[in-house]
């Protein structure tokens, strides 16, 4: 038997007890007479005594014992003199009486400690070593809670889980597709799938009812904090369901895994906004609503004073910073700059401050004289301490450079606490968006969401204005999930291609299968899928997901531990029929 216990378990109650326990050398100490190793394990630490004058042998063994080594130990368990406070069995030790190593280990490129040594890059490439840290330890448990809670969840409301194909067909909507060459159909490649959409509807034609897959995506798509080439999404579809529904479901589940993992009660149903009111309110389709700082439009009242950066702009929207007029002239100069680099593109930032002595203080005081600044301080509901910041430009670029100002406000000011959840359904996105480069219609969501009933006349006449049946899961600034009510008639999706430019051939070609089923009795259904690192790396507190995931991509899709992507044999080239230029 490797051990009786684990490295976490022994505590006071356990005193006289002989037992066995396996784990990794964290840490030796050699104090003369006595020597003392740190045991690690999955669940803890324990404390190895070995003293000279009783097994010199022994502590002399001991003493050789490397950083990582893999150890049993058997002895008995003693209370401590000195006792450690820090770790759930620092009340007692073992006295070693046989040691057996298990297997040496080189010394490790970065120490193996909460705090570690080793950078980004060096943790990647072991990334096996990362994980024995604790800390990294505890986000894959963090991980597996929420996965567990969510089929509980799902399996108590009948969801049933289907596995769906991961080489499938390559289509041209969405993001690009990592594609497979095929060895026996030369010529040819599979997808691999961005998310298992059409699969699912084909599982409500199939009258599965209710589907759930805790699945991988693939999405060639430039990578963010948030987003990597090979995510997971918890995807589910139901039959016979409107919007409602299927909101009161997935409200349902993120209530339960939040009180089930972190034991956190959410009061009442979540906000929901529409699509529209969010980007007026946040200039964002996933608002953070932890804290305020709501746009304010002030084209109207600033234009037509002379100051001709607000005249010659199509808008002017304000956020206002409360308590914030005490920063200095250097931090509104910081913020200035911030807002003109490159990655955010504002031309300039105009402030007016509410100084707590009553007074007004703007950088275009020049062109707007007391009465007119006091406009704007009621406008914007200033309060003797505020701040207002305004930016001015065409209407949705203004929008995304304040609403980046906004959450870089939030962050510097402390307003987004990451023990604070404020989840947000943002309702009514719009059918469509006009795609500049290909000049032509996209789905905002998929081709297989369906319209608003009350728009469907718009879609002829006015295809942009059309909103769709689709919501997403905001919560503190991420989007955590969207789905929508589908189409399912085929001459409706047959337009739906129409309009986003396909040929009939083109369309029956791509999605033949899917309009061919539409055919046999399919039923109303819809449904939503939520990134399951991104639900996980926000419980967790954190913006990142590459935390999350045991063996993540770096930010340059590759993956430096086992070197991939990688060039193939020739052989193998010429197997699949593929030449390179
Ligand atoms: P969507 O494309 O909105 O919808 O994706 C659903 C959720 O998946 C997560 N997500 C990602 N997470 C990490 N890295 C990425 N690259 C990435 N891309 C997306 C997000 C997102 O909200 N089939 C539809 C769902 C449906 O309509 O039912 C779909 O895939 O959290």
């Amino acid at each position: 038997m490797y051990r009786t216990h684990t490295c976490g378990e022994l505590r006071l109650a356990d005193v006289t007890k002989e037992i066995t326990v396996s784990g990794w050398v964290q840490k030796s100490r050699d104090l003369g007479g006595m020597t003392f190793i740190d045991l690690r394990d999955r669940y803890g630490i324990i404390q190895l005594a070995f003293n000279m004058d009783s097994n010199s042998v022994l502590c002399e063994n001991a003493r050789k014992l490397g950083r990582e080594f893999v150890v049993q130990a058997k002895g008995i368990v003693i209370e401590r003199s000195s006792k450690n406070k820090n770790i759930p069995t620092g009340d007692i030790e073992i006295v070693v009486q046989e040691l057996h190593i298990l297997n040496a280990a080189k010394t490790p490129p970065f120490t193996i400690e909460d705090e570690t040594d080793g950078g980004d890059e060096l943790r990647m490439q072991y990334r096996y070593l990362d994980l024995r840290r604790n800390p990294v330890q505890q986000k894959l448990f963090l991980r597996n809670k929420v996965a567990l809670e969510t089929r509980k969840y799902l399996d108590s409301q009948n969801f049933m889980d289907v596995e769906t194909p991961v080489l499938i067909k390559s289509t041209p909507e969405g993001a690009r597709d990592f594609v497979v060459p095929s060895r026996m159909n030369q010529g040819q490649f599979y997808a691999l799938p961005q998310s298992p959409q059409t699969f699912k509807q084909l599982l409500m034609v199939s009258g599965i009812d209710r589907y759930y897959q805790i699945v991988k995506c693939f999405r060639d798509e430039d990578l963010r904090a948030d987003r990597q080439p090979e995510f997971t999404q918890i995807d589910c579809e139901m039959s016979f369901v409107n919007q409602e529904d299927i909101l009161q479901t997935f409200e349902g589940l993120i209530k339960h895994v939040f009180k089930a993992v972190l034991n956190v009660d959410f009061e009442g149903d979540f906000p929901r906004m529409t699509y529209a009111e969010a980007m007026e309110k946040y200039g964002s389709d996933k608002p953070d609503i932890r804290f305020g700082m709501e746009f304010n439009d002030f084209t109207t009242l600033s234009q037509g004073k002379g100051f001709v950066v607000f005249d010659n702009a199509s808008s002017v929207l304000a956020i206002n910073v409360e308590n914030a007029a005490e920063f200095t002239r250097k931090q509104l100069d910081e913020l200035t700059d911030w807002v003109k680099r490159p990655q955010i593109g504002a031309s300039g930032l105009v402030y007016l401050r509410y100084n707590a002595d009553g007074s007004l203080k703007s950088s275009v005081d020049k062109f707007y004289d007391t009465t007119e600044l006091e406009k704007w301080s009621i406008q914007a509901n200033m309060k003797p301490g505020d701040l207002l910041l305004l930016l001015c430009g065409d209407l949705d670029k203004t929008r995304k450079q304040l609403n980046e100002l906004r959450l870089h406000l939030g962050n510097q000011l402390g307003l987004r606490k990451s023990n604070e959840f404020s989840p947000l359904w943002v309702l009514d996105f719009p059918l469509l968006e006009w795609d500049e480069n290909s000049n032509r219609w996209h789905a905002m969501h998929h081709p297989f969401t369906s319209p608003k009933h009350e728009d469907f006349e718009m879609l002829a006449t006015d295809p942009g204005k059309v909103r769709a049946n689709a919501y997403d899961l905001a919560m503190n600034g991420v989007e955590l999930g969207g789905g929508s009510i589908r189409i399912h008639n085929k001459d409706l999706q047959a337009k739906m291609f129409e309009l986003l430019g396909f040929t009939p051939e083109q369309a029956q070609s791509q999605f033949g299968f899917l309009m061919n089923a539409f055919e046999y009795g399919a039923p109303p259904h819809g449904g939503l899928a939520f990134g399951l690192d991104r639900l996980v790396a926000t419980m967790g507190g954190s913006e990142s997901i590459r935390d999350y995931i045991a063996f993540p991509k770096n930010n340059s899709g590759r993956d430096t531990m086992i070197d991939a992507p990688s060039t193939i044999d020739d052989s193998q080239m010429t197997e699949l029929g593929i030449k390179l230029n």
